[in-house]
């Protein structure tokens, strides 16, 4: 029966898990399950976690710990909930989720995901707890029901799954496996779905995405460039964009497709990870931070205005207060828009949670504080220095105020405008009057 049971996604990390949830609650949808963001109304609920650093990782025990409360009122008053662990600290932690939480029906890695409603049906007939945790041969995107609907104007597209970087920090290599390229007309032919269903720009996502090598129609190996080029020529699909990307791959046809490609948006989000070339190489990063700023220049050549967004970690093993200050002078030379920065997390099974060296939590704390400090007043610069131009802005939802909308410069930056409701899911100029360090305001131009 449609809409007769209830499903609760919750979703922690990054945007490959926004992605799936989404998958996951559509391919329910057949199997009667319609979307509730309540709990107590939930008769399953799915939190799909991230295991990227153990601040995020222990956030699913508290909420299983409430979810434990949740499942015995619900008991009580006749009814049963099923709770499901999915993502990467499924993939990671496996059975021992289970031990750790009882009230767990279900772990699910993140590479059965087309076997959610199956797995679902067995542990609550079969009364016991499951664990689905394998690599298996079959593809699930050709097992995943064909998307149908979108929240918003923009959506996610994953193109790629994996990494074989194997930086000593990252646990992505053992979460999400080896690299994984989706072929080209599986993507085209998702693109061409969600444009349907009235999306107007699309984020490829993959851990590794600039190494993206699916196969096209003649089983040659294609970039991302040129799938970006293929992607350009759907009608309707208005502005690409991509992430993340590694240094490493950013090749010459990327990066000449950021000066041709008029769909794709002038925004690159390029982890750093350190400035020091010594930390560098402990993080087997296989680049130095003089290539990363001569990739800098080339991509600045190529798109000059480009909005750049990193990654970076402080208090890796053996860093040192120069090292540091390497990290910090490579954030002046570069000037980020927009910047993730972390204290390092020793995470099991990686090499770099074994080297005897870790930095103190004061000293990572201390540094991370200087960082931020640094990239805040980078961020707030950037975008008080839009004051005065006029933007596209894709209008993406409401905004708190009334009347108010929000939507996304060609930048990134979010940006708040007065505006008619009509104008959601549309492409409107917007003068901008006023910047925040994390938002922009501005007024709709008349056509
Ligand atoms: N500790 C801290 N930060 C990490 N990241 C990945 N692994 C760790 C870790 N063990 C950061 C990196 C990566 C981002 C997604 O998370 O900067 O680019
Ligand atoms: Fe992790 Fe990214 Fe390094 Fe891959 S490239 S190991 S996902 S940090």
């Amino acid at each position: 029966m449609p809409g007769a049971k209830k499903v609760l996604v919750k979703t922690f990390g990054c945007q490959m898990n926004v992605y799936d949830s989404e998958r996951m609650a559509e391919s329910l949808k057949a199997y009667g399950y319609s979307e509730t963001d309540v709990a107590e109304d939930a008769d399953l609920v799915i939190l799909n976690t991230c295991h990227i650093r153990e601040k995020a990782a222990e956030k699913v025990y508290s909420e299983l710990g409430r979810l434990r409360q949740l499942k015995d009122e619900r008991r009580r008053e006749g009814r049963a909930t099923q709770v499901a662990v999915a993502g990467c600290v499924a993939q990671a932690e496996g059975g021992e989720i289970i031990a750790r939480a009882p009230v767990v029906d279900l772990v699910v890695g993140p590479q059965s995901y087309h076997r959610l409603p199956e797995l679902l049906y067995r542990a609550r007939s079969e009364s016991r707890a499951l664990v689905e945790t394998s690599f298996p041969e079959e593809d699930k995107f050709n097992k995943l029901p064909r998307r149908t609907r979108t929240h918003s104007a923009s959506a996610f597209l994953t193109v790629q799954e994996g990494c074989d970087k194997f930086c000593t920090f990252c646990v992505v290599p053992y979460t999400r496996g080896v690299e994984a390229s989706r072929p080209v007309h599986a993507i085209l032919d998702e693109a061409r779905a969600l444009v349907d269903a009235g999306v107007a720009e699309i984020t490829l996502l993959g851990q590794n995405v600039n190494g993206y090598h699916g196969e096209d129609e003649a089983g040659s190996s294609t970039s991302l460039a040129m799938l970006i080029r293929r992607l350009a020529g759907i009608e309707g699909l208005e502005r690409i964009r991509y992430t993340t990307s590694h240094p490493r791959d950013m090749g010459e046809d990327l990066i000449a497709a950021h000066a041709s490609e008029k769909k794709l948006m002038p925004y690159l989000h390029l982890p750093v990870q350190s400035g020091s070339d010594h930390i560098l190489a402990g993080m087997n990063r296989k680049h130095t931070a003089a290539y990363y700023l001569d990739l800098v220049t080339r991509i600045r050549k190529a798109r000059p205005d480009i909005a750049l967004s990193t990654d970076i970690i402080v208090g890796f093993p053996g860093e040192t207060e120069d090292d540091f200050a390497a990290t910090l002078a490579i954030v002046e030379q570069v000037g980020f828009a927009q910047a993730y920065s972390f204290k390092y997390s020793p995470r099991p099974g990686t090499p770099a949670a074994k080297i005897d060296a870790q930095v103190p939590e004061p000293v990572k704390l201390d540094r991370l504080y200087r960082l931020q400090r640094l990239l805040e007043s980078q961020q707030t610069r950037f975008n008080a220095a839009c004051v005065g131009r006029t933007f596209p802005v894709l209008f993406e939802r409401s905004g708190r105020r009334e009347g108010q909308l929000v939507g996304r410069s060609p930048y990134l930056q979010p940006v708040h405008a007065f505006a008619a409701s009509e104008l959601l899911g549309r492409i409107v100029s917007v003068e901008i009057l006023g910047a925040g360090p994390n938002s922009l305001q501005g007024v709709i131009q008349a056509a």
